[in-house]
C-alpha cells in the first residue's frame, strides 16, 4: 500500500551482548564443526547474552538508548515506542513497556508486535502507518531478540544458527516533497507453515509443565530443509514483486537488506532478484540469526556507508510462515550524529 504521509528512518542504533560464542566453542558442545556451520550457513561466530535475570529488554534498552542519544531525541518527546521480539521478557507485560519506562519515554505508548524473523519489518510498517495517518510524529522501533533463552544447546540442527541481539530506529515524519522515506511494504502471512517452525510450549494451548519441559518443548524446532526452500521462494517472490511495482531495476538498487537466516539463502535470493552479493547486506557472519534484530542489526552496522537517496530493499522471512518486503529512500549521509 502507498502511503500517502511519508515516513523515514531518521537514526539507527544497535546493541549485540559481548559474549562470543564461536564455532570452535559450539564444536566442544554438539557433533559439529567449523567447516560445516561456515560452508551449510556462513556463521562463523554469535553473541550470546549471559547473567542471570537478564531477558531482551537489556540489549533493547542499550539500543534505544544510543538511538537517542545520537539523534538527539528527547524521549519524552517518543509517541509511540514497537517492540517486535519473539522472546519478551516476560509473556505480560509487555517488552516494549518495560523499554519505554526504561528509557524514559513517558508520553509513548507502546507494544510488541510478534511476526517472528518477520517483525521488525511488519512493525516499521506499522510506524509508517502511524506517521502516515497523523496519529504519531515520532516513532520508535525495535527488533530485539535473546534466541539463546529458547535454543536448545544440544541440537546441532538449531544451536549453531542463533544469536541475541537488539536494533532500534527512529522513525518520523520525512521532509515534505524531499521524496526520502519509506515508500511501499508489502506483507504476507501464511499460517500453512506453522508445524515448520515453531516454539511449541509456554503459551495458552500448551502452558509450561513438567512434561513440556523434559519435552524440550520450550525450544524453537524448525524443519530446516523445507523452510530453506520456503524462506527463498518468498524473499525472492516477494522482492522482485516490489521491484516490479515501481519499475526498479538491479542497477537501481543500493542495497538489499535481506534477514539473515543463512547465507545460502541470501545468496539464492541475490541471484533470482539479479542483485550482486556486494550490494546484499550481510552481518550473519558475526551475530548468526537475531530473528527480529537482524535487519535494524544490518542498517546499524552499514549506516556510515549509506547515502541521501541510496534506495533500499528490505526482504524477509520468518514463522508463521510470514514474510514481506519494504522499498525504502535513504534520508541522510552516513552516520546520524547531531
Ligand atoms: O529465520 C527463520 C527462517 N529459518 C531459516 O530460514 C533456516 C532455513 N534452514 C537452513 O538454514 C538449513 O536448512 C540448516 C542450516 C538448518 C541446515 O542445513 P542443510 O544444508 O539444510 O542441512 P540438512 O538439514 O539437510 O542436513 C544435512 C546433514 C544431515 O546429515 P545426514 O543425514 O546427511 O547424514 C544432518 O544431520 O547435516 C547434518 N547436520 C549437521 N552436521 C554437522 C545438521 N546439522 C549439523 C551440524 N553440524 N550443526
Amino acid at each position: 500500500m502507498k502511503l500517502i504521509k511519508r515516513a523515514s528512518i531518521a537514526g539507527v542504533a544497535g546493541y549485540v551482548p559481548d559474549n562470543v560464542l564461536t564455532n570452535d566453542a559450539l564444536e566442544q558442545m554438539v557433533a559439529t564443526n567449523d567447516q560445516w556451520i561456515t560452508t551449510r550457513t556462513g556463521i562463523q561466530e554469535r553473541r550470546i547474552l549471559k547473567g542471570a535475570g537478564l531477558g531482551t529488554s537489556v540489549m533493547a534498552i542499550r539500543a534505544v538508548k544510543d538511538l537517542l542519544q545520537k539523534t538527539a531525541t528527547d524521549p519524552a518527546t517518543i509517541d509511540l515506542l514497537i517492540c517486535a521480539t519473539i522472546t519478551p521478557d516476560q509473556i505480560t507485560p509487555a517488552t516494549a513497556n518495560i523499554i519505554a519506562h526504561a528509557v524514559g519515554a513517558t508520553r509513548a505508548f507502546s507494544y510488541d508486535l510478534q511476526a517472528a524473523c518477520s517483525g521488525f519489518l511488519y512493525a516499521l510498517d506499522t510506524a509508517a502507518q502511524f506517521i502516515a495517518s497523523g496519529r504519531a510524529k515520532k516513532v520508535i522501533v525495535v527488533g530485539a531478540d535473546k534466541m539463546s533463552a529458547i535454543t536448545d544447546y544440544t541440537d546441532r540442527a538449531t544451536c549453531i544458527l542463533f544469536g541475541d541481539g537488539a536494533g532500534a530506529v527512529l522513525v518520523t515524519e520525512a521532509e515534505a516533497d524531499s521524496g526520502y522515506g519509506i515508500v511501499d511494504t508489502i506483507c504476507k502471512s501464511d499460517g500453512g507453515g506453522q508445524h515448520l517452525l515453531y516454539q511449541k510450549a509456554g503459551g495458552s494451548r500448551w502452558p509450561a509443565s513438567h512434561a513440556t519441559v523434559e519435552a524440550k518443548a520450550h525450544y524453537i524446532h524448525q524443519d530446516g530443509q523445507n523452510v530453506f526452500k520456503a524462506a527463498v521462494t518468498a524473499m525472492s517472490e516477494v522482492v522482485v514483486e516490489m521491484m516490479a511495482g515501481h519499475q526498479l531495476t538491479p542497477a537501481d538498487i543500493a542495497y538489499l537488506v535481506p534477514h539473515q537466516a543463512n547465507r545460502r539463502i541470501l545468496q539464492l535470493v541475490a541471484d533470482r532478484v539479479a542483485i550482486p552479493m556486494e550490494k546484499v547486506m550481510l552481518n550473519i557472519h558475526k551475530y548468526g540469526n537475531t530473528t527480529a534484530a537482524t535487519l535494524p542489526l544490518c542498517l546499524w552496522d552499514y549506516e556510515s556507508k549509506l547515502k541521501k537517496g541510496d534506495k533500499l530493499i528490505l526482504a524477509v522471512f520468518g514463522g508463521g510462515f510470514t514474510w514481506g518486503a519494504m522499498y525504502m529512500i535513504w534520508g541522510y549521509d552516513g552516520c546520524k550524529m547531531m
